[in-house]
């Protein structure tokens, strides 16, 4: 049987009647056939002019922080974002235009009639599979696609680009090995708090706005029932602003510092081996939500415990900031925290595992 015969066979088997099956281009090789090729091929270029722009963009723009004292590369750096947005954005929105087009314009506006048939839940039978690949490779002919070389070299061009875009998109994050150096404060199992050298001084301090403004925390600051989010400070970095804008910059930096109510400190169960990790009743831990990392900072001195806003996780100051409810599963990072002989807080060392969302390193 022929594919046009089969076609036609299945239309009867499967109770089809064709109303109307125009071919949208009787004669071909008109001017606006030609035009409407051409549109189509250029929307498909252009996705693909903006896929390599995408992943240039990715590989090359400057996507390290840069404080805005440096004004051109913080405009170059404040840009990445946007860059990689709308480069992505721009190839995915041409090749849905291209497609949509491709349709509208060349696939033939059938008007079919079917009866309703479930075939009594029964499979295919081996006609039934005939006819309807005889139905796709008649609507693949009928889409004239075989013979517009231009729309599908520019298609393969547009959706290869983008393909390769969203394969670069993953594989990015491999580029810079997070464990080229474990023991660097940049890995991924330590913070800015660590100090750089022994017996470095890293002290907490609040923000206030200004990167320039140093204000260290006493003990004495925080009432009872309160809390703070503070950041590292050291004094080698006073008068360095990139350093100064990094700390408060830092994502996995942000520390709460609280002061329990000396009633609920009594109460309170430490973590097995970070006995001394508090200083009386202050207590600091990571702001980083252990879930996916939203900062988790709503305190409720009443009940003691913390709600990360995402994904309602609440965690449990008196015990050791464990998670009690939500999706978390991982206690907060608790800083050891002290006092120095100038009477503001300092953090004796950094976090002694890492803070925020499991990665498959990690051994808990
Ligand atoms: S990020 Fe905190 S609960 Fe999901």
């Amino acid at each position: 049987m022929s594919r046009d015969e089969l076609v036609e066979l299945g239309g009867q088997l499967d109770g089809v009647e064709l109303v109307n099956y125009p071919d949208p281009w009787p004669v071909e090789g008109t001017r606006a056939e030609k035009r409407a090729q051409r549109t189509i091929a250029l929307w498909f270029a252009i996705s693909a002019v903006a896929g390599l722009a995408f992943i240039a963009a990715l590989i090359f723009w400057p996507s390290e922080y840069a404080p805005p004292s440096e004004e051109s590369a913080h405009f170059w750096y404040s840009l990445y974002t946007p860059a990689l947005g709308v480069t992505l954005g721009v190839s995915v929105l041409a090749l849905s235009v291209a497609v949509l087009l491709y349709t509208k314009r060349f696939i033939p506006d059938e008007l079919a009639v079917q009866q309703r048939n479930d075939n009594m839940g029964k499979g295919s039978d081996k006609i039934d599979r005939e006819t309807i690949l005889a139905h796709l490779a008649d609507s693949g002919e009928r889409s004239t696609i075989a013979r517009r070389s231009m729309i599908k070299r520019t298609a393969g061009l547009g959706a290869g680009v983008l393909g390769l875009g969203t394969v670069a998109l993953p594989l990015a994050g491999f580029i810079k090995d997070p464990w080229a150096n474990p023991e660097s404060k940049d890995s991924l199992a330590h913070t800015g708090w660590k100090k750089q050298y022994p017996g470095e001084i890293v002290y907490l301090r609040r923000s206030t706005g200004n990167p320039h403004d140093i204000s260290l925390v006493r003990p004495e600051d925080l009432d009872a029932g309160g809390m703070e989010t503070v950041f590292p400070f050291r004094e080698s970095e006073r008068d360095d602003e990139h350093a100064l804008s990094v700390a408060m910059k830092r994502s996995d930096n942000p520390v709460m510092l609280i002061r329990l109510r000396s009633e609920d400190a009594e109460q309170v169960v430490k973590r097995q081996g970070q006995e001394d990790f508090n200083y009386g009743t202050l207590f600091a831990y990571s702001k980083i939500c252990t879930h996916v990392g939203c900062p988790a900072s709503l305190y409720e001195q009443q009940t003691n415990r913390l709600l990360c806003p995402c994904h309602q996780s609440q965690f449990d100051m008196l015990q050791y900031a464990k998670p009690v409810f939500g999706p978390a599963t991982r206690a907060l990072p608790q800083l050891p925290i002290t006092v120095h002989t100038d009477g503001y807080l300092i953090a004796r060392h950094d976090f002694i595992e890492p803070i925020g969302p499991a990665y498959w390193e990690r051994k808990s």
